[in-house]
């Protein structure tokens, strides 16, 4: 499916393919406790958020030298324009390198290697947000964004991923309010696994301007009501949402009773070289499944560069 269209939930490691992880490991000394592609992808099995993150977090170990980000960012951004994505704002996890040695500046000026061209490359503009891990401390977050100073010219943003439940985003008060005086854009992941508490407390605490997710919001309908009231994007992951089972089926997503409900909601891939998909596959999947017609596909589109942190004239790309 090649709409024209904006991807606004991308975790960049996330886009590690097998054949890539397997290139890198061998290009770092890197040994992988997997014999081939076919063995790495049997470990594809997920229960749940965390047995994901786990397999993520541990393939990042390939990822060492500004080189390996310019390549897996120019991989992801090849796929991306293929399926008709002419804007993405990426997320990274600084946290997760600098954890293992590999500092923020290979990452950013890396990741920049390969952004810096993707315009003139692959006809895709970018952004940069910088996500905090919501399981290392609210202190861990704030050495983060420090450490990103000298690269805030790359970043438009920040953002709030891994492991949700347990992690309510009032923990990360400060940082967000530290960011916000940057003048950086503030999104969050919530309601994901979390409950619709997290929701409201992302936007009333973190004062953030997207929900990325947001899927439980169904649960509670005054929520629905102030989300569509406030025009608040959702930037939802349905193959991402099967996969890791907050939905059984795809075909029980509740997608279609969201856009019937006013919601302003955005398809993504999240981290699709894990969950069997880049943003046109998304796409193809929830018309298939759910039998989304072909103005609701556009009106999908059109929310996708209406929630981007783009100026509005981009609206034009979209016809
Ligand atoms: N949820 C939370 N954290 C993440 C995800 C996700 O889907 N992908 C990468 N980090
Ligand atoms: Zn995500």
């Amino acid at each position: 499916m090649s709409l024209p269209k904006a991807e606004l939930h991308l975790h960049i490691e996330g886009t590690l393919e097998p054949e890539l992880a397997f290139e890198l490991a061998a290009r770092n000394g890197v040994s992988l406790p997997y014999a081939d592609t076919d063995e790495l992808r049997e470990a594809y099995r997920f229960e749940d958020l965390q047995s994901f993150l786990n397999l993520y977090y541990e393939l990042m170990a390939v990822l060492r030298t500004e080189r390996d980000f310019e390549d897996l960012a120019n991989a992801y951004l090849a796929r991306a324009a293929a399926q008709g994505v002419r804007h993405a704002e990426i997320f990274f996890d600084p946290q997760a390198h600098l954890a293992r040695g590999v500092g923020m500046g290979t990452v950013v000026e890396g990741l920049w290697r390969a952004l810096g061209k993707s315009e003139e490359a692959h006809g895709v503009s970018t952004q940069l947000i910088l996500c905090f891990l919501r399981d290392e401390s609210a202190e861990s977050a704030l050495e983060t964004l420090q450490a990103a100073k000298p690269y805030l010219d790359r970043i438009v943003g920040v953002g709030l991923d891994s492991a949700e439940v347990g992690h309510p985003p009032v923990k990360f008060r400060e940082v967000y309010e530290a960011a916000a005086a940057l003048g950086l854009r503030r999104v969050a992941h919530a309601g994901e696994e979390g409950p619709p508490e997290y929701i409201t407390e992302a936007l009333d605490v973190l004062g953030v301007e997207r929900i990325d997710h947001g899927l439980r919001c169904v649960e509670d309908p005054a929520l629905v009501e102030r989300l569509v009231r406030e025009r608040v994007p959702l930037t939802l992951c349905p193959l991402s949402n099967v996969r890791l089972r907050t939905v059984d089926v795809l075909g029980d997503h509740p997608l279609p009773a969201m856009l019937e409900a006013g919601l302003l909601c955005t398809v993504n891939s999240d981290d699709p070289a894990y969950f069997g998909g880049y943003a046109g596959d998304n796409f193809d999947a929830v018309r298939q499944a759910l039998g989304l017609s072909e103005d609701q596909l556009r009106e999908l589109a059109r929310n996708s560069f209406l929630a981007s942190f783009l100026e509005h004239d981009e609206e034009r790309r979209a016809r």
